[in-house]
């Protein structure tokens, strides 16, 4: 399929490296592609970023059939640009298709209209270390309906976000809060997948560990309410003696890519590493034996996230002295290398686009 493009006569301005946050600036140009029934996905195009109509009755609006993907393009010292582990992301999106009943995308495809609306957008990625130009891939429901069921037609967008850099005020460790009233996701359920109502799903919970002064949500599974699942859009790893612990993916569990990439490095560099059910108690307990050393996210916004605090009803725990741990420092700075093209892509993560 050929992509026709039609550039934007008005181009806008970058902001500064320094203001840019995350998610609010948006480029000149996106993607889209249509779906039907007797045509499949077609008509690709690139168009210049606006807004667009769509039916009221559109079933997303009303059934939430929406799946999205994150991932990040990165400028590397000598001005190329590249991705990490983009294939693996469309991989994911293909899953969550199959999950919320979307037909899949052609990843060859997908990937070069990614890299097509990118290097059209060049300009727009910001150079300092921790900036990135993010892409965000995602599929809606557009049939004009009113009943459950699975819509026929669909759109498949990509717009970027030129963002600044999530540790602009330093590595700190941040606070989370457990909660014992709400659950993310369920096995059996869509929690594996990236789709709208998760989000939706997590609100609540979010709002109250905020009113608390705590940064992200900690979720326990939806069946006993003990295990630890992940924490808002992050997996969470703990260092507990010499063995990072994670939790399996039970289906209920976004697979994150930068936790399988923390995995792989642990792994290479001769760090046991344990997927596998880990229970609250067991957390407070290793921390009450002097055995938690460390514990951390892993997503695409922060890459490492370091924790310094967990809350869990009346019971709270400190980790570390307030810094980052040393093990989240090495993740941290050995992907952002990658990332960066500062370091050796050793991994094969790296696709150079320009
Ligand atoms: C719920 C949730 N868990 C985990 C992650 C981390 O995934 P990744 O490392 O692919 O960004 C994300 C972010 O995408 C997320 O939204």
């Amino acid at each position: 399929m050929k992509i026709k493009v039609t550039r934007t006569p008005e181009t806008g301005t970058r902001p500064k490296d320094e203001d840019l946050g995350f998610g609010t600036v948006f480029t000149d140009h996106m993607f889209v592609m249509d779906y039907d029934m007797e045509k499949g996905w077609h008509d690709p195009r690139i168009e210049p970023f606006s807004e667009f109509s769509l039916s009221p009755a559109a079933m997303v609006f009303h059934y939430g059939q929406a799946i999205f993907e994150g991932l990040k393009a990165y400028k590397t010292p000598e001005g190329k640009i590249q991705l990490f582990r983009a294939r693996d992301n469309y991989k994911r999106m293909n899953r969550s298709a199959r999950g919320l009943c979307i037909p899949e995308l052609d990843i060859d495809f997908a990937m070069e209209a990614m890299k097509e609306l990118i290097r059209l957008e060049e300009k727009w990625i910001p150079e300092t270390l921790g900036t990135s130009l993010y892409v965000r891939p995602f599929i809606i429901a557009t049939d004009p309906f009113l009943g459950v069921r699975s819509s026929f037609t669909f759109k498949f967008f990509i717009i970027l976000s030129p963002v600044g850099a999530y540790y602009a005020e330093g590595f700190n460790p941040v606070k989370i809060w457990v909660s014992k009233s709400h659950v993310r996701a369920v096995r059996g359920g869509v929690g594996e997948f990236k789709t709208a109502g998760n989000y939706a799903a997590s609100l609540f919970a979010g709002e109250m560990a905020k009113k608390e002064g705590y940064a992200q949500v900690m979720w326990l599974d939806a069946l006993e309410q003990k295990y630890i699942e992940e924490v808002g859009a992050m997996n969470i790893f703990f260092m507990i003696d010499d063995t990072l612990v994670t939790p399996n993916l039970t289906g209920s569990i976004l697979p994150g890519i930068t936790r399988y990439s923390v995995i792989d490095l642990a792994r290479k560099w001769g760090i046991k590493v344990k997927e596998s059910k880990i229970g609250i108690d067991e957390v407070f307990s290793a921390h009450e034996q002097g055995r938690l050393k460390e514990v951390f996210g892993s997503g695409t916004a922060a890459v490492i996230s370091p924790v310094g605090e967990i809350r869990y009803g009346d019971r709270m725990i400190h980790i570390g002295d307030g810094t980052p741990g040393e093990t989240a420092m090495k993740f941290y700075d050995a992907l952002t290398a990658i990332q960066y093209g500062r370091a050796e892509d050793t991994e094969s993560w790296i696709e150079v686009i320009n």
